[in-house]
């Protein structure tokens, strides 16, 4: 994890890095840095805490018009967040800066030998072992920059994404990828770098993003130049138009990313349907199945690999597929896939779901996977994304920029895209009727505006989370195709309010979890009309037996729930399928309330990042 940003060319860089690094700031907030040269002096200036820190820090520190700069924003890996430990991290000398985003894995055996040869180290960090390892390189081999980069990155195991330059050397910047993401705009006589590109959005459409093993060498008045860091061959490199605008990326009035994103789902779940959803000619158009199509309907199975919010997505797909297309489907968490040696043939399909596209433990289950001969397709949502360029073929969410770290439009507009897969795949084999299958694309084609109605309960939410902000623990239940919104209930009052909560299958309560209850305990529970209504009810019954606080979520209308409930919040009624589109709604706002309520910081929960490129 952790956000890098730099520029050189002929613009101030400090406000381009400062304002890049608020941007990145979901990718880690633990400490911040800034280096910048001017040719002559070097400034660096790095502090523990959040962007805004080091700005201040920065505005009593640095005074500069440098035309060359590099900034961090970290999430601490090796070495507590502190001042020493944040980036930059310089060499022994004080010649080379460099940022780097990932893990040295074996940067002890490196530190061992560097200090047996007199190299010395003032932070615990991974970063300034490779700096020095550069450093050595570049003395011993009395090499430039570029090639010293290149031969100590091929005696490094682990990840990284780096940005190096030497005071020596005023006019280049190098950089390298493994395993971490890293875009380059490309400006007029000039460079932007950084860990996506929302930082230089405004400056440039034109991107390179680098591949896993490339290199390149940033030169004011060069084009870039691109190498493959294990033999030196040149790449060609391919300049991509960027799509994303400012406005994406930025707040738009609301007090926090997380609400924004909330209430962009009615549009963000439209974007994901858009030109694929055609309801009239009954047709749903995915190019990334129909070409594919025998293959997926011919697999023996489909494996569904991902990790959070994007694994709820993945356990919603599993009932969807069973349930409409027929196809078995087991769901695992990449982290336990990538490394529990699991049976994987040529007939089995992975669906790799992930938002960020750079979720170290998916992409290593991915390329398992691959490696033992599976087809795998991926639902992501950042376009050109480590994922959506590894998978064999893929489908975008098309959700628009998520900042928040708290996942919420990703979630609905995940479920979006399997669902519109599950149907189709449903109508290829014929296990859907005709009538059937076109009553779900009518039902599809509603859920914006339902959500949209959804969405307005927002205050009696806020009023219902005023009552249990101070609640120690929560339960969270539901069944069927709402026992995964119950877990991602759960995961989003966890996740911002570090308040305690477990999401259950309703009927698994009386296993267990039962005995939790007691009037102290809120129990949210999923119990819309369809699917198992009458059984929910029954488990209602047992938690007001036994005194528990419930709050219902309920389809519009209904009385059952609302006699027993403490307290009911509507949303409107579709086919089952499709109802976590719209039961997520209110527990998403539930856990947003409550968390402002309790004075958190929403949109960056502690210890979180919003893409998790560590494993
Ligand atoms: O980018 P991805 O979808 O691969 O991320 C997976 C999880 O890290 C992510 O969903 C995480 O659980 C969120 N913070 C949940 O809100």
């Amino acid at each position: 994890m952790c956000g890098i940003v730099g520029y050189i060319g002929h613009r101030e860089a400090y406000p381009i890095i400062i304002e890049g690094l608020k941007r990145l700031e979901y990718r880690g907030y633990d400490s911040a840095g800034i280096a910048l040269f001017d040719g002559t002096d070097l400034k660096v200036s790095k502090t523990k805490g959040k962007v805004v820190d080091l700005e201040n820090r920065v505005a009593t520190e640095i005074s500069t018009n440098a035309k060359l700069g590099i900034g961090h924003t970290r999430w601490a890996t090796h070495g507590v967040p502190n001042d020493i430990n944040a980036h930059p991290h310089y060499s022994n000398s004080g010649n080379l800066v460099i940022i780097h985003n990932g893990i040295i894995e074996n940067y002890d055996a490196l530190k061992k030998e560097l200090t047996a040869r007199g190299y010395t180290f003032k932070s615990d960090t991974d970063t300034e072992v490779l700096i020095n390892l550069i450093e050595d390189v570049k003395l011993k081999e009395n090499v430039k920059l570029g090639k010293a980069v290149q031969i100590a990155l091929n005696q490094v195991i682990g990840a990284y994404s780096i940005a190096v330059f030497d005071k020596n050397k005023p006019d280049e910047i190098v950089i390298a990828r493994l395993g971490s993401p890293l875009a380059v705009g490309i400006g007029d006589n000039e460079f932007f770098i950084a860990s996506d590109a929302s930082p230089f959005i405004e400056y440039t459409k034109n991107a390179v993003y680098l591949e896993d093993e490339e290199m390149a060498i940033l030169r004011v008045n060069k084009d870039i130049k691109i190498r493959k860091i294990k033999d030196d061959t040149l790449v060609d490199p391919y300049v991509q138009e960027l799509q994303m605008n400012l406005e994406q990326i930025e707040k738009g009035g609301y007090e926090h990313f997380m609400l924004k994103e909330i209430h962009e789902q009615p549009n963000a779940i439209k974007d994901t349907y858009r030109g694929r959803l055609l309801v009239k000619d009954g047709i749903i158009r995915m190019s990334g199945i129909d070409d594919n199509i025998e293959k997926f309907l011919n697999a023996n199975r489909i494996i569904v690999v991902a990790c959070g919010t994007s694994w709820h997505a993945g356990l919603v797909a599993e009932y969807i597929f069973e349930d409409l297309a027929r196809i078995p489907v087991e769901v695992e968490y990449a982290s336990e896939f990538r490394y529990r040696n699991p049976v994987i043939t040529p007939n089995d399909i992975v669906i790799a779901i992930s938002q960020s596209g750079e979720t170290a433990d998916t992409l290593a289950a991915i390329k398992l996977a691959k490696a033992n001969g599976a087809f795998v397709f991926g639902v992501c949502n950042v376009v050109g994304s480590s994922i959506a360029r590894e998978t064999n073929a893929g489908a975008y969410t098309h959700a628009g920029p998520e900042i928040g770290v708290a996942s919420t439009k990703a979630f609905t507009t995940q479920i979006t895209v399997l669902t519109l897969i599950a149907l189709k795949l449903a109508k290829a084999k014929g296990s859907i009727s005709n009538s059937d299958y076109r009553y779900h694309l009518q039902e599809l084609e509603l859920i914006p505006d339902k959500v949209s109605k959804a969405l307005k309960s927002d205050e009696h939410i806020k009023a219902v989370a005023d009552i249990y902000k101070n609640a120690r623990n929560c339960l969270y239940l539901g069944r069927g195709y709402n026992f995964p919104v119950a877990l991602e209930g759960a995961l989003k009052l966890k996740e911002i309010s570090y308040i305690h909560a477990e999401g259950y299958p309703a009927a698994e309560m009386k296993h267990g979890p039962i005995a939790l209850i007691d009037e102290q305990m809120p129990v949210i529970v999923i119990a819309t009309k369809k699917g198992h209504y009458e059984k929910v009810v029954s488990n209602i019954q047992e938690i007001k037996s036994r005194k528990g606080k419930i709050i219902g979520i309920v389809t519009e209308g209904d009385i059952n729930v609302k006699e027993l409930a403490d307290h009911i919040i509507e949303v409107p009624e579709t086919l089952e399928p499709l109802s976590p589109l719209l039961t997520t709604i209110p527990l998403q706002l539930l856990s947003y309330h409550i968390a402002v309520m309790l004075g958190k910081n929403v949109d960056q929960p502690r210890n979180l990042a919003k893409s998790v490129t560590v494993e």
